[in-house]
Order: structure tokens, then C-alpha cells, then sequence
């Protein structure tokens, strides 16, 4: 039997994760977050006190990446994910990242990848290709309540404003610029349910197996 690779891409805060992990758990494939691998390779050179704009240096920390040791709860806070996307600009380091991605993609019976350009250039051969979007205001209203919900403070404003530096370094840059593969399907979840989100999944997924 084929195995069979599933592309999920979008914005911050869309819903990919979730929705990544919901689907890889439904069908029994593994799953790959690989903002966390340009996150991973930002806190090594954080905790090194190296550069972050020092793309060999970069690379070197990228190349020796361990995909086995990604820990989202260690990777999730504000500033590892702004130093993320600022040395996901430079080349050397997605190439080396790519790389790791691609050959986490083979395994079997199936993968999930989620992040910004898995559709157009990790995986362009997936079988299914999700583009999976939410309003600005919606995206940035999540990640406040999930920052309330575990009993901290979140600025609504600063959030959201955070939310649109992001999209536009993502979408803005040279190198693999955040947008749907030409043949990715269109999921806007600002006024869906995960669980109505993963039945939309479901609908096309069980069309490719
Ligand atoms: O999705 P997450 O917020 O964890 O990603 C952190 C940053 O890593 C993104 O803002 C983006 O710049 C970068 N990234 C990327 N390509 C991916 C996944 C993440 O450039 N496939």
C-alpha cells in the first residue's frame, strides 16, 4: 500500500495544528509541526547566545537538528516563534530544514506536515493539500483566550498587531513565501468548529486514499 503525505498550510494561530494533530490521530499517520523545527533551530542559537542573522552559523545549528526532541510546550513561547520566522528567511537555513522535513514525509503508512509551504515546495506531490486561513481579528482573538485560558495576561491589541508582523514576514519574504499551492483546497475557519474543519478534511482525504 502507498503511503500517503497530507500538506497543511496557513497563517499563525489558522488552526493548522490542531486540526494536523486531529487528522494524523483519525488516520493513524505520524505527524510533523514543522514550525517547530525553524523554532527548535531559533532557541539553539538563543540559548548559545549566537546571532540570529548569521545564516551560516544558522545553518550549522539547522543541519544538527534532532526532529525526535521537538517539544511544543518548550517552543511555544512569544519570542522563540519571533526569532523563528526571522531566520526562516534565509536559505541555507530552510534548505537544510527541508531536508529533514522531506525525509520525515516518507514514512509509512502516512504523514501529516503542517507549516507555510509544505504544498509549494516540501511536499508538492502530497496528496492532499489544505490552505487553511481565518480572519486576522479571529486568529488573534484565539491566541488571546488561549493565553487567558492558562490564568495569564494577554493584550488583545499587542496580539493582534503581533499576528500581522508575522503574516507579513511570511508572506512577504523571498524564499518560500507563505500561499495556497495552486491546487490546495481552501479552509477558512473563522466561523467553523475543528470539528466541523476535520469533517471538511475528512470529506477530501478519504476521496484520496
Ligand atoms: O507555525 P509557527 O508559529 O510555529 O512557525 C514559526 C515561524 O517559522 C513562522 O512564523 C515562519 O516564519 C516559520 N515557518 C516557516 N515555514 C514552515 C513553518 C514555519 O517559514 N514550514
Amino acid at each position: 500500500e502507498a503511503r500517503m503525505i497530507i500538506a497543511i498550510d496557513g497563517p499563525a494561530a489558522a488552526g493548522k495544528g490542531t486540526l494536523s494533530r486531529r487528522i494524523a490521530e483519525a488516520y493513524g499517520f505520524h505527524h510533523l509541526d514543522t514550525g517547530l523545527t525553524y523554532r527548535a533551530t531559533a532557541k539553539a542559537l538563543l540559548d548559545a547566545g549566537l546571532p540570529l542573522d548569521d545564516e551560516a552559523i544558522a545553518e550549522g545549528v539547522a543541519l544538527n537538528l534532532d526532529l525526535g526532541g521537538l517539544d511544543r510546550d518548550v517552543l511555544s513561547a512569544h519570542h522563540i516563534g519571533e526569532a523563528a520566522s526571522k531566520i526562516a528567511v534565509m536559505p541555507a537555513v530552510r534548505r537544510a530544514l527541508v531536508e529533514a522535513q522531506r525525509s520525515f514525509s516518507t514514512r509509512l503508512p502516512g504523514t501529516v506536515l503542517d507549516g507555510r509551504d509544505i504544498g509549494t515546495v516540501v511536499c508538492p506531490q502530497a496528496a492532499v493539500k489544505l490552505y487553511v486561513t481565518a480572519s486576522p481579528e479571529v486568529r488573534a482573538r484565539r491566541r488571546h483566550d488561549e493565553i487567558i485560558a492558562k490564568g495569564l495576561d494577554a493584550d488583545f491589541d499587542a496580539i493582534f498587531a503581533d499576528v500581522k508582523i508575522r503574516d507579513e514576514r511570511d508572506m512577504g519574504r523571498a524564499d518560500s513565501p507563505l500561499k495556497p499551492a495552486e491546487d490546495a483546497h481552501l479552509l477558512d475557519t473563522s466561523e467553523m468548529s475543528i470539528e466541523a474543519a476535520f469533517l471538511a478534511a475528512k470529506t477530501l482525504i478519504d476521496a484520496a486514499l
